[in-house]
Protein backbone atom coordinates (compact mmCIF):
# COMPACT_ATOMS: atom_id res chain seq x y z
CA UNK A 1 0.00 0.00 0.00
CA UNK A 2 1.35 3.09 -1.16
CA UNK A 3 1.71 6.37 1.94
CA UNK A 4 3.12 9.43 2.46
CA UNK A 5 5.04 10.46 5.51
CA UNK A 6 4.83 14.40 6.30
CA UNK A 7 6.10 16.61 8.62
CA UNK A 8 4.53 19.46 9.57
CA UNK A 9 5.60 23.17 10.68
CA UNK A 10 7.75 24.42 7.27
CA UNK A 11 6.45 27.27 5.26
CA UNK A 12 6.68 26.97 1.49
CA UNK A 13 8.12 28.99 -1.17
CA UNK A 14 8.61 28.95 -4.79
CA UNK A 15 7.24 28.30 -8.11
CA UNK A 16 5.59 25.16 -9.43
CA UNK A 17 3.73 24.30 -12.71
CA UNK A 18 0.29 21.95 -12.92
CA UNK A 19 0.17 19.65 -15.02
CA UNK A 20 -2.24 18.82 -17.90
CA UNK A 21 -5.56 18.36 -16.74
CA UNK A 22 -6.70 14.97 -15.82
CA UNK A 23 -10.27 15.57 -16.61
CA UNK A 24 -9.22 16.79 -19.87
CA UNK A 25 -6.29 13.89 -20.80
CA UNK A 26 -9.02 11.27 -19.81
CA UNK A 27 -11.76 12.12 -22.29
CA UNK A 28 -8.81 13.34 -25.21
CA UNK A 29 -7.29 10.02 -24.74
CA UNK A 30 -10.78 8.70 -25.48
CA UNK A 31 -11.73 11.01 -28.04
CA UNK A 32 -8.28 10.19 -30.35
CA UNK A 33 -10.15 6.84 -31.24
CA UNK A 34 -13.00 9.22 -33.36
CA UNK A 35 -10.41 10.34 -35.96
CA UNK A 36 -8.69 9.09 -38.79
CA UNK A 37 -5.92 10.89 -38.66
CA UNK A 38 -2.80 10.56 -36.06
CA UNK A 39 -2.80 12.97 -32.52
CA UNK A 40 -0.49 13.60 -30.14
CA UNK A 41 -1.66 15.23 -26.94
CA UNK A 42 1.63 17.21 -25.09
CA UNK A 43 2.31 17.57 -21.84
CA UNK A 44 0.24 14.34 -20.16
CA UNK A 45 0.90 13.30 -16.86
CA UNK A 46 2.25 10.06 -15.34
CA UNK A 47 -1.05 9.10 -13.32
CA UNK A 48 -2.28 6.36 -12.80
CA UNK A 49 -5.52 6.53 -14.57
CA UNK A 50 -3.61 7.57 -17.61
CA UNK A 51 -2.01 4.28 -17.63
CA UNK A 52 -5.45 2.45 -17.16
CA UNK A 53 -6.83 4.44 -20.11
CA UNK A 54 -3.37 3.58 -22.11
CA UNK A 55 -4.54 -0.23 -21.07
CA UNK A 56 -7.98 0.17 -22.11
CA UNK A 57 -6.90 1.78 -25.30
CA UNK A 58 -4.64 -1.28 -26.52
CA UNK A 59 -7.34 -3.76 -24.74
CA UNK A 60 -9.90 -2.86 -27.38
CA UNK A 61 -7.16 -2.54 -30.49
CA UNK A 62 -5.60 0.75 -30.17
CA UNK A 63 -2.01 1.14 -30.26
CA UNK A 64 -1.06 4.45 -27.94
CA UNK A 65 2.64 5.36 -27.69
CA UNK A 66 3.67 7.41 -24.60
CA UNK A 67 7.08 9.53 -25.82
CA UNK A 68 8.24 11.48 -22.08
CA UNK A 69 5.27 13.51 -21.34
CA UNK A 70 3.75 13.25 -24.74
CA UNK A 71 1.13 10.62 -25.56
CA UNK A 72 0.94 9.62 -29.48
CA UNK A 73 -2.43 8.26 -31.02
CA UNK A 74 -1.81 6.58 -34.16
CA UNK A 75 -5.37 6.05 -35.93
CA UNK A 76 -7.12 2.60 -35.29
CA UNK A 77 -10.17 0.94 -35.69
CA UNK A 78 -11.02 -0.38 -32.34
CA UNK A 79 -13.44 -2.82 -31.49
CA UNK A 80 -15.90 -2.55 -28.68
CA UNK A 81 -15.55 -4.80 -25.60
CA UNK A 82 -14.14 -3.11 -22.82
CA UNK A 83 -12.03 -5.35 -20.01
CA UNK A 84 -14.43 -5.20 -16.70
CA UNK A 85 -10.82 -4.92 -14.90
CA UNK A 86 -9.87 -2.06 -16.56
CA UNK A 87 -13.46 -0.36 -16.42
CA UNK A 88 -13.73 -0.69 -12.63
CA UNK A 89 -10.69 0.98 -12.06
CA UNK A 90 -11.47 4.18 -12.96
CA UNK A 91 -14.76 6.55 -13.73
CA UNK A 92 -13.23 7.84 -17.00
CA UNK A 93 -13.87 4.37 -18.91
CA UNK A 94 -17.33 5.83 -19.23
CA UNK A 95 -15.64 8.24 -21.81
CA UNK A 96 -14.97 5.13 -24.41
CA UNK A 97 -18.82 4.55 -24.33
CA UNK A 98 -19.32 7.10 -27.38
CA UNK A 99 -15.89 6.34 -29.55
CA UNK A 100 -16.64 2.70 -29.23
CA UNK A 101 -20.12 2.56 -30.35
CA UNK A 102 -19.02 5.11 -33.26
CA UNK A 103 -15.94 3.41 -34.49
CA UNK A 104 -17.21 -0.32 -33.58
CA UNK A 105 -21.00 0.13 -33.69
CA UNK A 106 -21.61 -1.67 -30.24
CA UNK A 107 -19.96 -1.38 -27.14
CA UNK A 108 -19.80 -3.39 -23.78
CA UNK A 109 -19.25 -1.40 -20.41
CA UNK A 110 -18.78 -2.78 -17.29
CA UNK A 111 -20.02 -0.42 -15.09
CA UNK A 112 -17.26 2.18 -14.08
CA UNK A 113 -15.50 2.35 -10.91
CA UNK A 114 -13.66 5.50 -9.96
CA UNK A 115 -13.88 7.46 -6.31
CA UNK A 116 -16.29 6.21 -3.65
CA UNK A 117 -17.98 9.52 -3.68
CA UNK A 118 -21.34 7.92 -3.84
CA UNK A 119 -23.08 6.99 -6.38
CA UNK A 120 -22.13 7.71 -9.92
CA UNK A 121 -24.77 7.08 -12.30
CA UNK A 122 -24.60 7.31 -16.09
CA UNK A 123 -28.46 7.49 -16.90
CA UNK A 124 -27.63 10.71 -18.90
CA UNK A 125 -25.02 9.15 -20.83
CA UNK A 126 -27.65 6.46 -21.63
CA UNK A 127 -30.77 8.44 -22.02
CA UNK A 128 -28.53 11.05 -24.56
CA UNK A 129 -26.95 8.39 -26.83
CA UNK A 130 -30.73 6.71 -26.57
CA UNK A 131 -32.07 9.90 -27.95
CA UNK A 132 -29.51 10.25 -31.05
CA UNK A 133 -30.47 6.72 -31.57
CA UNK A 134 -28.39 3.89 -30.03
CA UNK A 135 -30.42 1.09 -28.18
CA UNK A 136 -29.08 0.37 -24.76
CA UNK A 137 -28.68 -2.70 -22.53
CA UNK A 138 -28.62 -1.66 -19.26
CA UNK A 139 -27.96 -4.94 -16.86
CA UNK A 140 -26.78 -5.20 -13.20
CA UNK A 141 -22.94 -4.65 -13.53
CA UNK A 142 -22.54 -3.61 -17.36
CA UNK A 143 -24.00 -1.80 -20.50
CA UNK A 144 -24.08 -2.88 -23.41
CA UNK A 145 -25.10 -0.17 -26.26
CA UNK A 146 -25.55 -0.57 -29.89
CA UNK A 147 -25.89 1.27 -33.15
CA UNK A 148 -27.99 -0.02 -36.44
CA UNK A 149 -26.79 2.46 -39.35
CA UNK A 150 -25.42 6.01 -37.82
CA UNK A 151 -26.50 7.47 -34.98
CA UNK A 152 -28.77 10.83 -35.25
CA UNK A 153 -28.41 14.05 -34.82
CA UNK A 154 -31.39 15.35 -31.99
CA UNK A 155 -31.99 18.50 -29.77
CA UNK A 156 -31.21 16.90 -26.29
CA UNK A 157 -31.44 18.43 -22.57
CA UNK A 158 -29.68 17.14 -20.16
CA UNK A 159 -30.91 17.03 -16.50
CA UNK A 160 -28.44 17.88 -14.63
CA UNK A 161 -24.99 19.73 -16.16
CA UNK A 162 -22.97 16.16 -16.22
CA UNK A 163 -19.34 16.94 -16.88
CA UNK A 164 -19.40 13.27 -18.23
CA UNK A 165 -22.28 12.97 -20.39
CA UNK A 166 -21.72 16.49 -21.69
CA UNK A 167 -18.37 14.97 -23.36
CA UNK A 168 -20.15 11.75 -24.16
CA UNK A 169 -23.00 13.12 -26.23
CA UNK A 170 -20.69 16.15 -28.00
CA UNK A 171 -17.78 13.13 -29.10
CA UNK A 172 -21.17 10.91 -30.22
CA UNK A 173 -23.07 14.12 -32.00
CA UNK A 174 -19.41 15.20 -33.52
CA UNK A 175 -19.97 11.58 -35.93
CA UNK A 176 -23.57 11.20 -36.32
CA UNK A 177 -25.67 12.07 -38.80
CA UNK A 178 -27.25 15.81 -39.19
CA UNK A 179 -27.20 18.52 -36.54
CA UNK A 180 -27.42 17.99 -32.58
CA UNK A 181 -27.93 20.55 -29.70
CA UNK A 182 -27.02 20.19 -26.11
CA UNK A 183 -28.81 22.27 -23.57
CA UNK A 184 -28.15 22.14 -20.17
CA UNK A 185 -24.79 21.22 -20.86
CA UNK A 186 -21.94 21.15 -18.25
CA UNK A 187 -19.72 24.49 -19.45
CA UNK A 188 -16.32 22.42 -17.51
CA UNK A 189 -13.15 24.35 -18.82
CA UNK A 190 -12.06 20.92 -19.99
CA UNK A 191 -15.11 20.52 -21.80
CA UNK A 192 -13.72 23.48 -24.18
CA UNK A 193 -10.83 22.01 -24.50
CA UNK A 194 -11.84 18.72 -25.44
CA UNK A 195 -13.99 20.30 -28.01
CA UNK A 196 -10.87 22.66 -29.41
CA UNK A 197 -9.65 19.17 -30.08
CA UNK A 198 -12.15 18.10 -31.77
CA UNK A 199 -12.34 20.92 -33.93
CA UNK A 200 -8.79 20.49 -35.17
CA UNK A 201 -9.54 16.95 -35.77
CA UNK A 202 -12.33 18.24 -38.43
CA UNK A 203 -15.48 18.27 -36.02
CA UNK A 204 -17.84 21.33 -36.48
CA UNK A 205 -18.98 22.44 -32.85
CA UNK A 206 -20.00 25.99 -31.39
CA UNK A 207 -20.68 26.64 -27.68
CA UNK A 208 -18.88 24.20 -26.36
CA UNK A 209 -18.23 25.44 -22.42
CA UNK A 210 -21.88 27.55 -22.47
CA UNK A 211 -24.99 25.27 -21.49
CA UNK A 212 -26.14 25.17 -25.57
CA UNK A 213 -24.01 23.48 -27.93
CA UNK A 214 -24.54 23.02 -31.59
CA UNK A 215 -22.81 20.24 -33.51
CA UNK A 216 -23.27 19.64 -37.38
CA UNK A 217 -22.65 16.00 -37.75
CA UNK A 218 -20.05 14.48 -39.80
CA UNK A 219 -21.91 11.16 -40.66
CA UNK A 220 -18.87 8.85 -39.93
CA UNK A 221 -15.05 9.07 -37.54
CA UNK A 222 -13.48 12.49 -37.76
CA UNK A 223 -11.31 13.01 -40.90
CA UNK A 224 -7.99 14.17 -39.36
CA UNK A 225 -5.99 14.09 -36.44
CA UNK A 226 -4.38 16.74 -33.78
CA UNK A 227 -1.37 17.61 -31.63
CA UNK A 228 -3.01 19.07 -28.85
CA UNK A 229 -1.57 20.74 -25.62
CA UNK A 230 -4.36 20.35 -22.77
CA UNK A 231 -5.74 22.74 -20.19
CA UNK A 232 -3.53 23.74 -17.38
CA UNK A 233 -4.92 21.35 -14.04
CA UNK A 234 -7.40 23.73 -12.19
CA UNK A 235 -7.46 21.45 -9.55
CA UNK A 236 -3.75 20.83 -8.93
CA UNK A 237 -3.73 24.54 -9.04
CA UNK A 238 -5.78 24.89 -6.09
CA UNK A 239 -3.91 22.21 -4.37
CA UNK A 240 -0.81 24.09 -4.22
CA UNK A 241 -2.35 26.91 -3.52
CA UNK A 242 -4.44 25.51 -0.34
CA UNK A 243 -1.12 23.94 0.39
CA UNK A 244 0.68 27.63 1.04
CA UNK A 245 -2.92 28.57 2.61
CA UNK A 246 -2.27 26.52 5.38
CA UNK A 247 1.81 26.23 5.61
CA UNK A 248 2.43 29.64 5.12
CA UNK A 249 4.91 31.02 2.60
CA UNK A 250 4.98 32.25 -0.68
CA UNK A 251 4.50 30.34 -4.32
CA UNK A 252 3.76 31.19 -7.61
CA UNK A 253 1.70 28.76 -9.94
CA UNK A 254 2.71 29.25 -12.88
CA UNK A 255 1.99 28.12 -16.49
CA UNK A 256 -1.91 27.91 -15.77
CA UNK A 257 -5.12 29.45 -16.18
CA UNK A 258 -5.58 31.67 -12.43
CA UNK A 259 -9.66 32.17 -14.38
CA UNK A 260 -10.34 28.16 -14.01
CA UNK A 261 -9.95 28.46 -10.29
CA UNK A 262 -11.26 32.34 -9.76
CA UNK A 263 -13.88 30.85 -7.05
CA UNK A 264 -10.90 29.34 -5.20
CA UNK A 265 -8.85 31.90 -5.31
CA UNK A 266 -11.86 34.34 -3.95
CA UNK A 267 -11.94 32.00 -1.21
CA UNK A 268 -8.22 32.33 -0.22
CA UNK A 269 -8.46 35.83 -0.21
CA UNK A 270 -11.43 35.63 2.05
CA UNK A 271 -9.69 33.04 4.75
CA UNK A 272 -6.99 35.63 4.60
CA UNK A 273 -4.26 34.90 2.07
CA UNK A 274 -2.73 37.62 -0.47
CA UNK A 275 -3.26 36.88 -4.07
CA UNK A 276 -1.97 38.28 -6.93
CA UNK A 277 -2.97 37.02 -10.42
CA UNK A 278 -1.78 37.44 -13.76
CA UNK A 279 -3.06 35.94 -16.93
CA UNK A 280 -1.04 32.81 -16.52
CA UNK A 281 0.54 32.58 -13.29
CA UNK A 282 -0.82 33.58 -9.72
CA UNK A 283 1.15 34.01 -6.54
CA UNK A 284 0.17 32.58 -2.88
CA UNK A 285 1.25 34.38 -0.09
CA UNK A 286 0.62 33.93 4.03
CA UNK A 287 2.33 35.02 6.69
CA UNK A 288 2.37 32.12 9.10
CA UNK A 289 2.22 34.46 12.25
CA UNK A 290 -1.58 35.77 10.49
CA UNK A 291 -4.94 33.95 11.21
CA UNK A 292 -6.40 32.32 8.54
CA UNK A 293 -10.36 33.41 8.47
CA UNK A 294 -13.10 30.87 8.86
CA UNK A 295 -16.73 32.00 9.09
CA UNK A 296 -17.46 30.76 5.17
CA UNK A 297 -20.14 28.97 4.12
CA UNK A 298 -19.56 27.46 0.92
CA UNK A 299 -21.69 25.22 -1.77
CA UNK A 300 -20.16 23.55 -4.88
CA UNK A 301 -21.86 23.91 -7.97
CA UNK A 302 -21.55 23.20 -11.65
CA UNK A 303 -18.82 25.50 -13.42
CA UNK A 304 -18.70 28.53 -12.46
CA UNK A 305 -19.53 27.64 -9.31
CA UNK A 306 -17.21 26.12 -6.65
CA UNK A 307 -15.94 23.14 -8.07
CA UNK A 308 -16.69 20.06 -6.04
CA UNK A 309 -12.70 18.70 -6.23
CA UNK A 310 -11.44 21.42 -4.35
CA UNK A 311 -13.81 21.29 -1.30
CA UNK A 312 -11.95 18.97 0.26
CA UNK A 313 -9.00 21.51 -0.01
CA UNK A 314 -11.24 24.42 1.33
CA UNK A 315 -11.90 22.70 4.55
CA UNK A 316 -7.79 21.76 5.03
CA UNK A 317 -7.64 25.50 4.62
CA UNK A 318 -10.67 26.06 7.69
CA UNK A 319 -9.65 23.77 9.59
CA UNK A 320 -7.30 25.95 11.74
CA UNK A 321 -8.96 29.19 10.54
CA UNK A 322 -11.00 31.62 13.03
CA UNK A 323 -14.59 30.97 13.23
CA UNK A 324 -16.88 28.11 12.31
CA UNK A 325 -17.28 27.43 8.54
CA UNK A 326 -19.86 24.90 6.60
CA UNK A 327 -19.12 23.66 3.20
CA UNK A 328 -22.04 22.04 1.45
CA UNK A 329 -20.78 20.13 -1.59
CA UNK A 330 -24.27 19.51 -3.90
CA UNK A 331 -22.64 17.03 -6.65
CA UNK A 332 -20.84 14.12 -4.67
CA UNK A 333 -22.86 12.56 -1.07
CA UNK A 334 -19.41 11.45 -0.01
CA UNK A 335 -17.58 14.10 -0.86
CA UNK A 336 -16.54 14.41 2.96
CA UNK A 337 -14.97 10.71 4.22
CA UNK A 338 -11.76 13.00 4.77
CA UNK A 339 -13.43 14.53 7.67
CA UNK A 340 -12.37 11.12 9.62
CA UNK A 341 -8.88 11.97 9.05
CA UNK A 342 -9.30 15.25 9.72
CA UNK A 343 -10.95 14.63 13.06
CA UNK A 344 -8.07 12.23 13.91
CA UNK A 345 -5.56 14.99 13.27
CA UNK A 346 -7.75 17.03 16.02
CA UNK A 347 -9.73 19.10 14.11
CA UNK A 348 -13.23 19.97 15.04
CA UNK A 349 -15.53 18.96 12.10
CA UNK A 350 -18.81 17.00 11.37
CA UNK A 351 -19.65 15.53 8.24
CA UNK A 352 -23.53 14.76 7.68
CA UNK A 353 -23.94 13.24 3.65
CA UNK A 354 -23.18 16.78 1.50
CA UNK A 355 -22.46 18.95 4.47
CA UNK A 356 -19.10 19.43 6.42
CA UNK A 357 -19.14 21.95 9.56
CA UNK A 358 -15.83 23.19 10.78
CA UNK A 359 -14.94 25.06 14.09
CA UNK A 360 -11.49 25.59 13.38
CA UNK A 361 -8.84 25.18 16.06
CA UNK A 362 -5.20 26.61 16.98
CA UNK A 363 -3.40 23.61 16.32
CA UNK A 364 -3.31 20.10 14.72
CA UNK A 365 -1.70 16.95 15.90
CA UNK A 366 -0.04 14.48 13.24
CA UNK A 367 -1.55 11.30 12.86
CA UNK A 368 -1.96 8.08 10.70
CA UNK A 369 -4.92 8.37 8.60
CA UNK A 370 -6.08 6.90 5.26
CA UNK A 371 -6.90 8.40 1.64
CA UNK A 372 -10.35 7.88 1.24
CA UNK A 373 -10.47 9.03 -2.31
CA UNK A 374 -8.08 11.04 -4.66
CA UNK A 375 -9.23 14.84 -3.27
CA UNK A 376 -9.95 13.69 0.28
CA UNK A 377 -6.31 12.10 -0.09
CA UNK A 378 -4.80 15.64 -1.15
CA UNK A 379 -6.57 17.32 1.24
CA UNK A 380 -5.35 14.96 4.24
CA UNK A 381 -1.53 15.39 2.73
CA UNK A 382 -1.67 19.37 2.94
CA UNK A 383 -3.84 19.40 6.46
CA UNK A 384 -0.50 17.20 7.78
CA UNK A 385 1.94 20.15 6.42
CA UNK A 386 0.36 22.08 9.70
CA UNK A 387 0.60 19.42 12.04
CA UNK A 388 3.11 18.90 14.71
CA UNK A 389 4.95 16.10 13.95
CA UNK A 390 5.03 13.66 11.29
CA UNK A 391 1.60 11.99 9.70
CA UNK A 392 1.36 9.20 7.51
CA UNK A 393 -1.69 8.95 4.74
CA UNK A 394 -2.12 5.31 3.97
CA UNK A 395 -4.14 4.16 0.82
CA UNK A 396 -1.76 7.43 -0.63
CA UNK A 397 -2.65 5.19 -4.55
CA UNK A 398 -6.23 7.31 -4.19
CA UNK A 399 -3.55 10.59 -4.95
CA UNK A 400 -1.72 9.00 -7.32
CA UNK A 401 -4.81 8.75 -9.83
CA UNK A 402 -4.89 12.28 -10.03
CA UNK A 403 -1.60 14.12 -9.23
CA UNK A 404 1.45 13.28 -10.77
CA UNK A 405 4.00 13.45 -8.00
CA UNK A 406 2.04 15.51 -5.23
CA UNK A 407 4.44 14.53 -2.50
CA UNK A 408 7.60 15.79 -4.55
CA UNK A 409 6.27 18.71 -5.87
CA UNK A 410 5.59 19.82 -1.78
CA UNK A 411 8.53 18.87 -1.00
CA UNK A 412 10.46 21.06 -4.01
CA UNK A 413 8.50 23.91 -2.07
CA UNK A 414 9.98 23.24 1.27
CA UNK A 415 7.49 20.50 2.86
CA UNK A 416 9.07 17.52 4.32
CA UNK A 417 7.28 15.33 2.20
CA UNK A 418 7.74 11.48 1.17
CA UNK A 419 6.17 8.77 -0.88
CA UNK A 420 6.90 5.41 0.40
CA UNK A 421 5.73 1.87 0.41
CA UNK A 422 4.57 0.08 3.54
CA UNK A 423 7.21 -1.83 4.97
CA UNK A 424 5.31 -5.26 4.41
CA UNK A 425 5.33 -4.42 0.37
CA UNK A 426 8.83 -3.65 0.40
CA UNK A 427 9.62 -6.97 2.46
CA UNK A 428 7.15 -8.73 -0.13
CA UNK A 429 9.24 -7.11 -2.85
CA UNK A 430 12.55 -8.25 -1.30
CA UNK A 431 10.82 -11.86 -0.69
CA UNK A 432 9.97 -11.79 -4.79
CA UNK A 433 13.48 -10.97 -5.98
CA UNK A 434 15.28 -13.35 -3.52
CA UNK A 435 12.46 -16.28 -5.14
CA UNK A 436 12.99 -15.43 -8.36
CA UNK A 437 16.53 -15.45 -7.82
C1 LIG B 1 -16.18 14.64 -13.60
O1 LIG B 1 -16.83 13.51 -13.06
C2 LIG B 1 -14.78 14.60 -13.03
N1 LIG B 1 -14.13 13.34 -13.42
C3 LIG B 1 -14.85 14.70 -11.50
O2 LIG B 1 -13.51 14.78 -11.05
C4 LIG B 1 -15.57 15.98 -11.11
O3 LIG B 1 -15.72 15.99 -9.70
C5 LIG B 1 -16.95 16.01 -11.77
O4 LIG B 1 -16.80 15.86 -13.20
C6 LIG B 1 -17.70 17.30 -11.50
O5 LIG B 1 -16.95 18.37 -11.94
C7 LIG B 1 -13.58 13.25 -14.63
O6 LIG B 1 -13.67 14.15 -15.45
C8 LIG B 1 -12.84 11.96 -14.92
P1 LIG B 1 -20.61 14.57 -13.38
P2 LIG B 1 -18.26 13.08 -13.66
O7 LIG B 1 -21.13 13.65 -14.42
O8 LIG B 1 -18.30 13.31 -15.13
C9 LIG B 1 -24.56 13.01 -11.41
C10 LIG B 1 -11.74 14.32 -9.62
O9 LIG B 1 -11.55 14.39 -8.41
N2 LIG B 1 -24.78 12.26 -12.65
O10 LIG B 1 -20.54 16.03 -13.67
O11 LIG B 1 -18.57 11.71 -13.18
C11 LIG B 1 -23.42 12.45 -10.58
O12 LIG B 1 -23.85 11.39 -9.76
C12 LIG B 1 -13.03 13.75 -10.17
O13 LIG B 1 -10.95 14.75 -10.50
C13 LIG B 1 -25.98 11.59 -12.85
O14 LIG B 1 -26.86 11.60 -12.00
O15 LIG B 1 -19.19 14.11 -12.92
C14 LIG B 1 -22.99 13.65 -9.77
O16 LIG B 1 -23.85 13.77 -8.65
C15 LIG B 1 -13.98 13.36 -9.06
N3 LIG B 1 -26.18 10.90 -14.02
C16 LIG B 1 -23.26 14.82 -10.70
O17 LIG B 1 -24.13 14.32 -11.71
C17 LIG B 1 -25.21 10.86 -15.00
O18 LIG B 1 -25.45 10.22 -16.06
C18 LIG B 1 -22.02 15.37 -11.35
O19 LIG B 1 -21.44 14.31 -12.03
C19 LIG B 1 -23.99 11.54 -14.78
C20 LIG B 1 -23.80 12.24 -13.60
Amino acid sequence: MERIRITGGRTLAGRVRPAAAKNSVLPLLAAGLLCEGPCVLRGVPDLADVDASLELLRAVGAQPERRGADILLPPSRPGGRIPTDIAGAMRASVFYLAPLLTRAGQVELPLPGGCRLGPRPIDIHLDGLATLGAQVDAGADRVTVRRAGLLQGADYTLRLPSVGATLTLLMAACCAQGDTTLRGAACEPEIADVAVFLRKCGARIEGAGTPVVRIRGMGGPLPGGADHDPVPDRIAAATYAAAVAVAGGQVTVEQCRPGHLAAFLRFLRAAGCEIAAGPTEFTVRRDPASPLWGGADLRTGAWPGFATDTAPLAAAVLLRARGDSRIHDALFQNRFACARGFAAMGARVRADGRDLSIRGVQTLHAATVTAPDLRGGAALIITALAARGTSVVQDAGHVRRGYQDLPGDLAALGARCAAGQTLSDVAKKNLLTVQMG
